[in-house]
Formats: structure tokens, sequence, C-alpha cells
């Protein structure tokens, strides 16, 4: 396409032409509810354009007629009946023109508003808590063996509706994943809800938008959207508990993490860790990141991580728990067996 016909296309579509994909767009929907959302967002963009620029239009011509030579201005004015009917013709017309304008972004609203709280059949349900400032995931089941816990991180089977109930243990966050559906807040003693049918595989990045505190920009977690079956070995992973470390740095690691401050806010099923204020740790290594995002979910980063909390996330909940430097490597030695 030649670069203007791809500019104006860009300006007409709001995008999809160029440069406008990603993990963390509503420019690039994946799921049902992002692409009715994307309807929404083009049709305020070619409605709102269009006025923008009659509007401008209008402005440069006004001008225009003002800058004419004074011996116009100076000749008789025109009979007055004469101008009437054209100028109330045209008044007519602009408010027609409001009118259909308005009323095409009210019913694009209202239909899209409707598909948002559709919900198709069989959902998988996921419940999420919004704690400052990580997520807590749920995956519900009909049997108490089918439900697991785990953090900042959502798997999500392909072209199978979800129903994420939403709660909130502290202050109010949003929880937005651009790519799969718009935003919903989370509220401390209220539930709400959020549908979400995913249509595209990948990996898309969520965000808290909506202030929750000092580390509200590091409050985002990741979404995988996965094949059916690759799904369900996830899930049929994390249900299980955390195998016991083999090796002597981990054994020792698993002796300090539940012998420390760990076990007072940390899960690892399986273990002596049971406690339900900070993330399940059962399956931390099968995690793409850490502290909600902060980190990338590696050695160094997870060293870095434990050594000095406050450093990473200024206000974080989690503590700097005095390890000498052998316990230190030993605990995460033993973390990264937690796959
Ligand atoms: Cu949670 Cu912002």
């Amino acid at each position: 396409m030649p670069r203007r016909a791809q500019l104006v296309a860009l300006l007409v579509l709001g995008g999809g032409v160029a440069g406008c994909s990603g993990v963390q767009t509503a420019l690039d929907p994946a799921a049902d509810q992002a692409a009715s959302i994307e309807v929404i967002w083009r049709t305020m963009l070619v409605v709102c354009g269009v006025m923008y620029l009659l509007v401008l239009g209008f402005l440069a011509w006004a001008l225009w007629r003002a800058r004419r030579p004074a011996a116009v201005d100076d000749a008789p004015l025109p009979a007055e009946t004469a101008a009437e009917p054209a100028l109330a013709r045209g008044l007519t017309g602009w408010v027609a023109l409001i009118v259909a304008g308005l009323l095409v972004l009210t019913t694009v609203s209202f239909l899209v508003d409707r598909s948002l709280a559709e919900v198709g059949p069989d959902p998988l349900k996921i419940k999420v808590t919004a704690n400052q400032w990580w997520w807590q995931v749920e995956y519900e089941g009909d049997a108490p063996t089918d439900r697991f816990t785990t953090a900042n991180e959502l798997h999500l089977p392909l072209n199978r509706p979800a129903v994420i109930e939403l709660h909130a243990a502290d202050v109010i966050h949003s929880f937005w994943v651009p790519n799969l559906s718009g935003k919903t807040d989370l509220i401390p003693g209220r539930t709400n809800y959020m549908a979400v049918t995913p249509r595209r595989l990948g990996a898309f990045r969520g965000q808290c938008a909506e202030f929750c505190g000092f580390e509200h920009a590091k409050m985002a977690f990741d979404v995988v959207v996965d094949p059916p079956r690759t799904f369900e070995a996830w899930r049929r992973h994390q249900i299980q508990s955390a195998s016991d470390p083999v090796t002597a740095e981990a054994v020792y690691g698993k002796q300090v993490f539940t012998s420390q401050a760990c076990v007072m806010c940390h899960r690892i099923q399986g273990t002596d860790a049971g406690a339900t204020v900070g993330p399940d740790l059962t399956h931390l290594a099968s995690r793409s990141h850490i502290a909600a995002g902060a980190l990338p979910n590696d050695t160094g980063d997870l060293q870095a991580w434990i050594a000095d909390p406050q450093g990473v996330k200024p206000g974080t909940a989690m503590p700097r728990v005095a390890l000498n430097s052998g316990q230190l490597n030993a605990v995460v030695d033993y973390l990264e067996t937690l796959k």
C-alpha cells in the first residue's frame, strides 16, 4: 500500500494497518469482547473525526470570508430575506448531522455493552482477588480436588468462554487485559464479573488500571491463551502438590524456606508452608514473571527480589528476610524446582 494511502487508512480505521499489534493493546483484539470494544473505538474515531474535520472546515471558511476586502463589507447588505432560508437550511442540516452521529454512537455502545454481558456455554470459572500489589488467581472446579490457586498468571483455553469473578482484598483495583476485554473494577465488599472468550493463541499482558497505591504501576499479570489440550495439561499439573527437592542444595533451601518468615505469608502445597497472605508458590517456577510482572522469573532476579524486595518494589508487603548468601542461594535453588 502506498505510504499516503496507508496513513489515510491508519487515520480512518485507527490501526491494524501498521504498528498496532502487541501483547498489551486494545487495537489487536484476541477475544470476542476486545473485538466488540474495538468496533466502538473505530466508530467513535470515524464519527468524531468527520465532525471535527467539518467544524474545522467551516471555521476556515468563516475566517476566509471575514478577511475579504473591506469594499465588500461596505457594500449594501443583501436583502435579509434572501439569506435567511439558506441559513435555516444549513442549521437544520447541521442539527440533523449531530443527531445522526449521536444516534450511531448510542446504538453501537448499547449493542457492544449487551455483547460484553453475554456468556457462552460451559464457561470456565476463575476467581481473581486483587491485593496491594499482586493478583491471586483461583480456578474453581466441581470437586475440591479440581480447585487450585496460583498468582499473577492466568491460563485460558482457546475458544472456551471464561467467567472471571473479581474481588478486592484491600482497596479498589481494576482488571485490564486490553487484548481480551475492557476494564472492570475490583471493589472491596463487592463481586464483579467479566466474560472472556479468547480467539487467538498467545501470551498477553494485563495491568491494574486503577490507582491503588505506591506500586500500582507494578501490578501487572500474564494471561496465556493455550490450545485446549495444553491448557488441560497445565491445569492437571497446577493441581498437583509441589514435588520434593532432590539435590542437597534444594533440600537445604526447602528447610530454610520452611523455617524462616517465608512460611508466614506463602503457601507451597505439599509442604508445611500454608499461609495465604502472599502469592501461592506451589508452581512458582512455571510462571514467566515474579513480583506481579515487576521482574522476569530467572535466578538473578529471584535472588534480587528476595534479598531486597523494597529495592525492587518500595512499599511492597514482602519484608526483607535476613538470609546469608548460602541460605539465599539455597532458597532460590529450591524455588526453581517448583515447576
Ligand atoms: Cu491495583 Cu492499581
